[in-house]
């Protein structure tokens, strides 16, 4: 099993929409893929309709969750629902000791009962790097980072890259030292535009960087994808809609397969 945040300070990068795609194409190849809603925002759960107040990822903070709720939401994808107060958790938790380590303790606690026939945990974060994400960070294998493909995109990076090092350095095991974040901080650049000189310019600058793992393109059917509630995996079942879209559909499966891949080998 492999759990991956999607993380960004800044908001309306992409994260939802890519968590939301990412984690339907894994149901589509016959992954089991539990989703979690970490943005007090819940977009992720209005997607699938889920507008509940019970039994939300708010469990975790409150009530060492016990009563979270695995909502089966479609084939091979079960919610954990957001909750709409989880930013006054940061607030309420700030004074417990072990504030970022909330999340670990509830994994531990759950991993046999019910997480172990989980292939992918994905996580969608709300944007910044508060206690609440920092809890996310800590349990993750990888955390994903929508980028814009512009200057602001890499003052972004920058930014998130400084908080997360020192998160590192600082959710220390006291006794042995180790940090207890072991993720692979990875940057996805998303809606690079097609032969704009802007692109071609954002492309050759990030040509050499290994941290960057995948380019997805400007797309309308992303926001189709986020406003409609429809996955681009569910779209690609239109027959007229894939023809249309061929080579999108064909470079999205593509990069999908390939992230996966990276997932895995890492
Ligand atoms: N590659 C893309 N092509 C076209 N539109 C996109 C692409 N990626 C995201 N969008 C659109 O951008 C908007 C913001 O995306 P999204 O909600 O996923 O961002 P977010 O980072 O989750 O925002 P927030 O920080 O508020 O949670 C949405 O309307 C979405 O459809
Ligand atoms: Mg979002």
């Amino acid at each position: 099993m492999k759990i991956i945040s999607c993380v960004a300070i800044k908001g309306g990068v992409g994260k939802t929409t890519l968590t939301y795609n990412f984690g339907e194409w894994l149901a589509e190849q016959g992954y089991n893929v539990l989703l979690i809603d970490a943005d007090s925002q819940c977009s992720l759960s209005q997607t699938y309709n889920v507008y509940t107040t019970d039994g939300t990822i708010g469990e975790i903070f409150y009530n060492k969750g016990h009563r979270v709720n695995f909502l089966k939401v479609k084939k091979n994808i079960t919610l954990i629902a957001g909750d709409v107060d989880l930013e006054y958790a940061n607030y309420d938790i700030f004074t417990k000791p072990n504030k970022e380590l909330l999340m670990y303790m509830w994994l531990r606690d759950y991993y046999e009962d019910k997480l172990k026939e989980y292939d992918y945990i994905l996580i969608d974060c709300h944007p910044d790097f508060s206690v609440i994400t920092q809890n996310m960070v800590i349990v993750s294998d990888f955390i994903f980072s929508p980028l814009e493909p512009s200057e602001f995109g890499f003052t972004a990076k920058a930014n998130l890259e400084l908080r997360f090092e020192r998160l590192k350095s600082e959710a220390i095991n006291v006794v042995t030292r180790e940090s207890f974040v072991t993720a692979k901080l990875k940057f996805i650049a998303n809606r690079v535009k097609h032969n704009t000189k802007s692109s071609k310019e954002f492309l050759e600058a990030i040509k050499n960087s290994q941290d960057i793992i995948a380019i997805v393109p400007e797309k309308e059917l992303f926001n189709r994808s986020t406003l409609d509630f429809e996955s681009l995996s569910d779209m690609e079942k239109n027959t007229m809609l894939k023809q249309k879209n061929k080579e999108f559909f064909e470079s999205i499966n593509k990069i999908f397969e390939d992230l996966r891949v990276k997932i895995e080998e890492e």
